[in-house]
């Protein structure tokens, strides 16, 4: 007679004082939902007790769609000739900043595509010094701009900006070459070194991954979390990957007549990306955790899912309205509505029920950062 499988006892992985690669393996491929809920409430848990029942607020500025990049699975790659091209004037960002600062945000976020140029690296300075000036320094401000210099990531820490997400993408050097053009901007090596530049500048340092890209195993993504554990960051930022029919990527899902292995179906991607927020709670504790905009992509509650598995900071949009259909990375991302405070006032509805609140007027900085640099 044949053995009985062995049963993976959820329970006794999450008991463990410190996961290994097959730990998290286990962790994000067992099927029964009751193992699975254990784990989202151990994050859960996790995260009222290291970052408290607080979601803080991180207005969100897509400032330029303009981009060096031509990553293959990113809408806004330069190569994409559908892109109505854009960049705001420093009016524009200055006031989108007072009107989060007025409605108490405590914090803004200022993404865009890569750009090196001098006049995108003035404007943001000058943008932030603006910022700091007109909200006698109130407001926090996280950066999400891409590879710089170190040199250029010290003008805007100087400027006034404290934290900064530069996602790796995927630490498997091997996966990366697969999903970026073989160029000279798009470095495996030189991700990793500005994510050094990052800390040796003295920000509050983010990174994340894309889940359920093609060809991405669950191996990787255990190698994911081991390498934030590995590089000690204070904050996360990561979602599933949502397929854009312009890219190279989008178009080999579409047809299929790829080598690459077909796209996981939504729901699955889904499941993955909420067990990746999870286990990064459990593992990294005291760190910010972003609950993104893909996952409510890919399920109408999904940044509520998001922060109850361990979630802890929302990002509305307050892209001028304008300009936001111009700003797909991906297919299906929600147009922003004419009031930021709308999804706010919903969220914070929702949050309510469960005994969490919203961080008004707070920067929510992770406590990691203090204790990494202490
Ligand atoms: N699906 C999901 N995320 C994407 N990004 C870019 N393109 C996609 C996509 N198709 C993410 C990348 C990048 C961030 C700005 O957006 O992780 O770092």
């Amino acid at each position: 007679m044949m053995a009985p499988p062995i049963k993976i006892r959820t329970d006794s992985i999450l008991a463990k004082p410190r996961f290994d690669r097959e730990d998290l393996v286990q962790m994000l491929t067992v099927k029964e939902d009751r193992e699975k809920h254990r784990i989202f409430r151990k994050a859960y848990e996790t995260k009222k007790t290291f970052a408290g029942n607080v979601v803080y607020l991180r207005g969100l500025i897509e400032l330029s769609n303009i981009c060096r990049k031509d990553c293959y699975y990113c809408g806004i790659r330069r190569s994409n000739p559908h892109v109505n091209r854009y960049t705001l004037t420093r009016e524009e960002i200055v006031e989108k900043a007072l009107w989060a600062w007025r409605r108490n945000f405590g914090s803004i976020a200022i993404q865009s595509g890569e750009r090196t140029d001098k006049p995108f690296i003035d404007l943001i300075t000058d943008s932030i010094t603006a910022i700091r000036k007109e909200t006698s320094n109130a407001l926090g401000i996280t950066l999400s701009c891409g590879e710089q210099t170190l040199d250029t990531y010290r003008r805007w820490l100087d400027a006034g900006a404290h934290r900064y997400l530069l996602r790796i993408e995927t630490s498997s050097e091997e996966l990366f070459r697969k999903i970026h053009p073989d160029n000279e901007i798009h470095r495996y090596n030189d991700r990793l070194l500005a994510l050094e530049n990052l800390k040796k500048a003295g920000y509050q340092t983010g990174t994340g991954v894309m889940i359920g890209l093609p060809g991405q195993t669950t191996d990787d993504l255990a190698n994911d979390l081991l390498f934030m554990r590995y590089f000690d960051v204070d904050m996360v930022g990561m979602g599933p990957y949502i397929p854009h029919p312009d890219t190279p990527l989008g178009i080999e899902m579409e047809s299929q007549k790829t080598e690459i292995p077909s796209l996981l179906p939504p729901a699955e991607r889904f499941d993955l990306s909420l067990r990746m927020i999870a286990l990064a709670r459990i593992m990294l504790k005291d760190v910010n955790i972003v609950a993104s905009t893909a996952m409510q992509v890919l399920d109408p509650d999904g940044r509520m899912k998001a922060i109850l598995a361990g979630a802890n900071v929302f990002m509305p949009n307050m892209t001028p309205k304008i300009y936001t259909g111009d700003y797909n990375l991906y297919q299906g991302k929600p147009m922003v509505m004419d009031d930021p405070m709308v999804a706010v006032k919903e969220l914070e509805i929702r949050l309510k029920s469960v005994g969490e609140i919203i961080g008004y007027g707070k920067w929510g900085d992770p406590k990691h950062y203090f204790k990494r640099t202490q």
